[in-house]
């Protein structure tokens, strides 16, 4: 879908357009979500995610007949990714609405004056926190006592992490239950029976450093910011994992509780600490608009000195029956807000665009710039995001350009100044071939990033497709993970799969490497030998073909059976009108997506090669049905009751 109306300013979109544009905002902020949330990779930084539910928004105000069943505006979040198991928060898990400026936080209070019928004069005590960027959390306590964590998730239903936050070190796992009144305000018996505590998770700056770098060193993922880090450590599967990721916990709400925690947030605040929270500090309570502010200035001056991000500050009206009555609208609560800092801006001169190759092949543009000091911080290098914002806002080399730095740590190209533009600069066209390995470099349809289809061939994707080659869905290899294939790599004993069944050539080599020896040598090259006969389902998941994953290429190797046969019908299938390509697509399951990648990878002829090479050193065996697929399979299953629609 394309984003016709994009520019048009709101006041000027017919019904048409505005019906067109809410469809695509719709669609692409749902898409960022899930990058963010599920992926923890986001694509844009905060300030155009901000941007795009802004317009969304003004669009919805202007043209209320054209609000959709599924607009961002209800919304938080994404559903969760599967593996966890969900949690349904009986409070739901809100998000917090935006002021940018001083007018939107005056209008933030007038509209709390107006809502609880108040006059300019009667007090309005307003708690002010730092907002820290980070990943949100609900914890659950009974009696005291931690017994299940949660992400927020969609707001309504997050995942059962647990095991993950039961690793964070500052986060209490039982609570002073009988501690009668320990701390100001303090109920008679300590914590009520049922308490949820809500924050958000979070690394420090130089914590976030050294694990990035220890993540480089073993090959493992980098993260892009602290936030990142955070949310990719709180989502592992392996808790284990997550134990060894340096994260902390800041206390900042409550969903439910069997007894209120005071009588405003400066009692809860207290209640909180004396159980062992750790809070968003410095917290000030302000009672004017000119304090609010005032904090704010000076918490956005403390920003680069605190060890951790933060990307504002957030109000909270002080009384909780007052939050109470306010109540919330769609996402957000009425009695709070998120006053956001504006991001750090600079001028400087792009002097080259180049291209860089991720692990998946995604191209991505970076910026080569003039150093520039923005916000205390020298910046050289900034992204450009993808081929259609480097078309959309026109960037040529040579450009002076403002430079951003957000909350996060990747600068952006935000504009161009087009009247410094010196003549003769020329519109930048983007590569359609990997400058890494010079294979095709390709678009999906509805997908901003070019991908290089090198897979196993490109230099900056081999190391992860060999990674995933070997993992243990795929060929499985005992005493072969993502440390070894590395260091195989490295030493260019491993550069393509079918070089895994050749190792033996190199044992001597590998036993004297250092923590290998002669037993753990043979022990590698037998579970080797042991795959040379392997699944078919596993054969053709163990390719990496995008988007083909366990299902998928069980689903293949179930309808085309033999390795050969599905390797000649897919080369057939490149001819659209084929029976072999309308056979591909009318498989249930696979969709033209699907299909298509399918075909896309058997067109490579790289490919076809790194195949041919694996096929002489394995031999994939046909796929046979289990007897047993269904539990039910071969037994005689007698219906009691009655079916809705079909008789006995
Ligand atoms: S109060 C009903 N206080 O920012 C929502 N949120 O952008 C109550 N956040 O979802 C949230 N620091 O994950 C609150 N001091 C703070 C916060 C904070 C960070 C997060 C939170 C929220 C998000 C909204």
């Amino acid at each position: 879908m394309t984003r016709h109306a994009a520019g048009i300013p709101v006041e000027d979109l017919t019904p048409d357009q505005a019906a067109a544009e809410l469809a695509w905002l719709a669609e692409e902020i749902r898409r960022h979500d899930r990058l963010y949330h599920q992926d923890a990779a986001p694509e844009i930084s905060d300030a155009d995610y901000d941007a795009l539910r802004r317009r969304n928004e003004a669009i919805e105000a202007r043209f209320g007949g054209l609000v959709r069943p599924d607009s961002p505006s209800a919304r938080v979040g994404a559903a969760p990714a599967t593996g966890f198991a969900k949690v349904r928060h009986k409070v739901p898990m809100l998000s917090l609405g935006n002021a940018f400026d001083a007018g939107d936080v005056a209008e933030f209070l007038a509209r709390i004056r107006r809502f609880l019928g108040l006059g300019e004069t009667d007090d309005l005590a307003v708690m002010a926190e730092p907002k820290i960027d980070g990943v949100s959390a609900s914890l659950r306590y009974e009696r005291g006592r931690f017994v299940r964590g949660a992400t927020r998730g969609d707001g309504s239903t997050g995942e059962d992490i647990t095991a993950n936050l039961r690793t964070i070190a500052d986060l209490p796992v039982t609570l002073p239950v009988n501690v009668p009144g320990g701390v100001p305000g303090g109920v008679p018996g300590g914590v009520p029976e049922v308490l949820e505590v809500r924050g958000e998770v979070y690394m420090r700056r130089d914590e976030f450093r050294k694990l990035n770098a220890r993540q480089e060193a073993a090959g493992d993922k980098v993260f892009a910011n602290p936030r990142n880090a955070a949310a990719g450590s709180l989502r592992q599967l392996d808790a284990t994992v997550t134990a060894g990721r340096p994260l902390h916990f800041f206390a900042y709400a409550w969903g439910e509780v069997a007894a209120p925690l005071g009588a405003t947030m400066e009692e809860a605040r207290a209640r909180l600490a004396g159980w062992g929270f750790a809070l968003n500090e410095p917290a000030r309570l302000c009672r004017s608009l000119e304090e609010l502010l005032a904090y704010h200035e000076e918490i956005m001056a403390e920003r680069p000195a605190l060890p951790y991000d933060i990307d504002g500050v957030v109000y909270k009206v002080d009384r909780l029956d007052w939050q109470e009555r306010l109540g919330f609208v769609s996402r957000a609560p009425r009695w709070a807000v998120a006053h956001k800092f504006p991001a750090e801006q600079a001028r400087t001169v792009l002097n080259a665009i180049e291209i860089q190759v991720g692990r998946t092949g995604a191209l991505t543009p970076v910026a080569r710039l003039e150093p520039i000091t923005v916000g205390g911080v020298v910046v050289s290098n900034a992204t450009l995001h993808n081929e259609d914002e480097i078309a959309r806002k026109d960037v040529r080399v040579g450009d002076t350009v403002i430079v951003q730095r957000a909350g996060d740590v990747i600068p952006q190209v935000v504009q161009v100044v087009k009247d410094k533009r010196p003549k003769g600069a020329k519109a930048y066209k983007f590569p359609d071939h990997c400058p890494k390995c010079h294979s095709h470099a390709v678009r999906e349809e509805g997908e901003a990033v070019r991908r290089c289809t090198g897979g196993l061939i490109c230099p900056a994707q081999a190391v992860e497709r060999l990674k995933h080659f070997v993992s243990r869905d795929a060929f499985d290899i005992e005493g072969l993970g993502a440390k070894q294939i590395e260091a195989f790599w490295q030493d260019e004993m491993i550069q393509r799969p079918g070089d895994i069944f050749r190792l033996k050539a190199s044992a001597e080599e590998i036993t004297a490497r250092e923590g290998w020896g002669e037993q753990s040598v043979a022990n590698l090259l037998a579970a080797v030998e042991a795959r040379r006969r392997i699944g078919l389902d596993r054969f053709i998941y163990a390719l990496g073909i995008r988007q083909v994953g366990q299902a998928t290429a069980r689903l293949l190797a179930k309808t085309y059976v033999s390795f050969l046969a599905f390797a000649r019908d897919m080369q057939r299938a490149e001819d659209r009108d084929s029976e072999e390509h309308q056979a591909l697509e009318n498989i249930d399951g696979i969709g033209p997506k699907v299909a298509a990648m399918i075909i896309d990878f058997f067109a490579e002829p790289h490919n076809i090669d790194v195949v041919a090479d694996l096929n002489n050193e394995v031999q994939p065996q046909d796929f046979e049905a289990p007897a047993t697929e269904s539990p039910v399979a071969g037994k005689t299953v007698v219906f009691t009751g009655s079916l809705e629609t079909m008789t006995r």
